[in-house]
């Protein structure tokens, strides 16, 4: 039996993020139509994907004919022609309230009844942009990072009106193009993705302001160690590996530092020994104690891989690096 044909996406904005969005979904074989209210832009983000899938194709990483896949990608005349036959639709224009607000109302009257309407926004929760809308139970948040076709975590961010379908319809899209879904369980401003970003940013900013550290130290300090790691494993796989006796003993060890670092800035957020159960019974069940040598040598081994890619490319990891 043929696999089903992957249903026609349309892609509203056609700067980075729309144009991005279109390679991972095209690159899926999903039929793309982009539209954007600057036609210059669109025809623009089409030579851009060209040149893209160009490079992808150069790391193996397109996984199918170039033109095959740019063939696929279509700039549509108005939001109309966009919007026809369009079963999912993922809007990437400017981040702004008004515009996103304007933008979903005009997509719930005018794309077909059962088209899931997705927003890129980095920040808004949906409720903010959708909750008038009669169609409310067809829009969420899709937040990717960027750029998607080489980062494939896609944050799912609900509305409470959001119809559970919508998510499910949503998550099974992007999971056969290759995303990582992950359900942000409560709306929030920056979801997940850039509330961790956030955090970090905020005391690079203090760091910088206090004279503790260039802005350049700073970003070394990320991409030759916590960033580097971090390609590999998130903080509390970290914490869990980095410390003979596992997560629940890094607590124990670490945590008063980090809450007085935390009191510095004005935060009162302790690891309360429940919280720190919870998170350890999580991590656990990918990593168990039994096993712990063995993960921290898979660690390793990975960032080796890593080591080893940068070597055989220096300049292609030094130029980000610069002295101040
Ligand atoms: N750039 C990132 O790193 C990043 C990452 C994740 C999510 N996002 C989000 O994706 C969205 C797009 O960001 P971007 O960086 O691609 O912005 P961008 O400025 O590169 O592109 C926005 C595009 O939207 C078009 N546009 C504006 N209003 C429109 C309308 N009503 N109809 C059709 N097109 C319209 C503009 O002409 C422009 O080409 C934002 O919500 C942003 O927060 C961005």
């Amino acid at each position: 039996m043929s696999s089903p044909v992957p249903a026609p996406v349309a892609i509203v904005g056609a700067g980075s993020i729309g144009a991005a969005w279109a390679i991972v979904f095209a690159r899926a074989g999903h039929r793309v139509a982009l539209h954007d209210v600057d036609a210059d832009r669109a025809a623009t983000a089409l030579s851009e994907i060209e040149s893209r899938l160009a490079e992808l194709d150069g790391f193996g990483l397109v996984g199918a004919e170039i033109t095959a896949v740019l063939g696929l990608v279509g700039v549509a005349a108005g939001l109309d022609e966009a919007l026809d036959g369009a079963v999912y639709v993922q809007e990437c224009v400017v981040e702004s309230l008004e515009v996103k607000r304007e933008l979903f109302a005009e997509l719930d009257r005018r794309a077909g009844p059962d088209a899931v309407l997705a927003s890129s926004t980095s920040m808004i929760p949906c409720s903010a942009f959708a909750a008038e809308l009669p169609g409310r139970a067809r829009c969420l948040v899709v937040h990717p990072g960027n750029p998607p076709y080489l980062l494939p975590i896609a944050e799912l961010a609900p509305a409470p009106f959001t119809d559970p379908e919508t998510i499910e319809r949503a998550r099974e899209l992007l999971s056969g193009a290759g995303m990582v879904p992950v359900l942000v369980g409560k709306e929030n401003e920056g979801f997940v993705f850039n509330r961790l970003q956030g955090a970090l940013l905020r005391e690079a900013y203090c760091l910088v302001r206090d004279g503790v550290a260039s802005p350049a130290d700073i970003d070394r300090v990320v991409s030759s160690g916590l960033g580097r790691r971090w390609a590999v494993l998130g903080p509390f796989a970290t914490a869990e590996l980095n410390t003979r006796g596992g997560i629940e003993r890094h607590a124990r060890l670490l945590g008063p530092a980090y809450a007085r670092m935390g009191a510095e800035r004005g935060q009162d957020d302790p690891w309360t020994p429940d919280l720190v159960a919870q998170v350890a019974a999580s991590v656990h069940e990918g990593l168990p104690s039994e096993e712990w040598a063995e993960h921290v040598s898979r660690r390793d081994r990975a960032l080796m891989r890593l080591e080893q890619a940068r070597r055989a490319d220096p300049d292609l990891f030094t130029g980000f690096t610069r002295g101040d």
